[in-house]
């Protein structure tokens, strides 16, 4: 009879068998796979597993302070958060190309992730939250890249670590039940899919402090009305988009010249096509009203009614 409790039985007895009382080393993204990794090692393995987080200060509202609350203090896993958002945003000054923009973040991920293992290893083991639509999919030759989709997750090449994949054998649904059975919050574990680059490719040409103020402020009243709408597990995908585009308004007798918004909402199932999402009218009604009212910044809201393909998922 098989249980998801009954696979827990088991991988964690073969992750203590194999790792016996060496050290392991995992990245946290905040993403469902890399949490439910870390979780079930941690079961196995206690302290001896060490989550490093790299905090690049492209992440939505709130996200970094979850991920320490719910990995770190709820689940008692030793997380250490490196906070790199400095270092980030100075190697972004005045790269505007979006895939520029991936290679400078995936590189700089990288870096940051290696430094923070060397100071606090040596670990024989490193833990990745492959899946088994991973494999298969890399196992495929693909079509010209249109993004290069770098998964900040993505492990040095030259590190040298064993590799303990516990989620190689299950899908993504399957992943989401263990992360249950594991005790992580359901809002994690139905997290929407959000790109290694974070807000940095929702920020169209240089990213600023500024400018990802604005995509996170009206990010977090997106995603807050469509959880009251309920419609947090219809929509695939949710976000904001920053073109850079000023336009005039009016608020009360005043003209303003301020920023438009773009809302895009997909659905989808594995994000290789997407249909836009047909939001009820009157929620988008709310959405528009409060980012106008409470994003200063902003004075238009518009919405993306493309489907992919032709367009992509992301504006970069
Ligand atoms: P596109 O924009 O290519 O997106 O239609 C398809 C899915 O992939 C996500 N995405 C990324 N994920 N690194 C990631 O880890 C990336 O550079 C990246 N670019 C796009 C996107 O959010 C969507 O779910």
């Amino acid at each position: 009879d098989w249980t998801m409790e009954s696979l827990v039985d088991s991988a964690v007895a073969q992750i203590k068998s194999q790792v016996g009382d060496e050290r392991v080393l995992c990245a946290l993204s905040g993403g469902v796979d890399s949490s439910v990794a870390a979780a079930l090692v941690h079961r196995a393995i206690g302290h001896q597993l060490t989550a490093v987080f790299v905090d690049h200060g492209l992440l939505r509202k709130g996200e970094s302070e979850a991920v320490m609350g719910t990995l770190g203090e709820q689940l008692g896993i030793d997380v250490v958060r490196v906070h790199a958002s400095t270092r980030f945003m100075d190697k972004l000054a005045g790269v505007s190309e979006p895939e520029q923009k991936r290679k400078i973040i995936g590189t700089e991920f990288i870096r940051a992730f290696e430094a923070e293992s060397e100071r606090l290893g040596p670990f024989r083991y490193l833990v990745q939250g492959t899946l088994y639509t991973d494999i298969i999919e890399s196992g495929t030759a693909t079509a010209a890249t249109i993004k290069s989709h770098h998964n900040v997750g993505g492990l040095p090449e030259d590190m040298t670590f064993e590799i303990i994949e516990p989620l190689k054998e299950l899908f993504k649904d399957e992943v989401r039940e263990l992360g249950q059975v594991l005790g992580l919050p359901a809002d994690l574990v139905w997290r929407q899919p959000f790109p290694g680059p974070g807000l940095a490719i929702r920020v169209i040409g240089e990213v600023t402090e500024e400018k990802l103020h604005v995509v996170r402020e009206t990010d977090a009243i997106l995603r807050d009305e469509i959880a009251k709408a309920g419609l947090e597990r219809d929509v695939w995908q949710y976000f904001t988009v920053l073109p850079g585009i000023q336009s005039v308004g009016v608020m009360g007798d005043e003209r303003t010249y301020a920023q438009t918004i773009a809302i895009r909402a997909v659905a989808s199932t594995e994000g290789m096509t997407a249909d836009w999402a047909r939001i009820p009218f009157d929620v988008l009604e709310r959405i528009s009203t409060r980012m106008v009212n409470e994003v200063p910044e902003v004075n238009r809201v518009v919405y993306d009614i493309t489907s992919k393909p032709p367009a992509t998922i992301e504006w970069e």
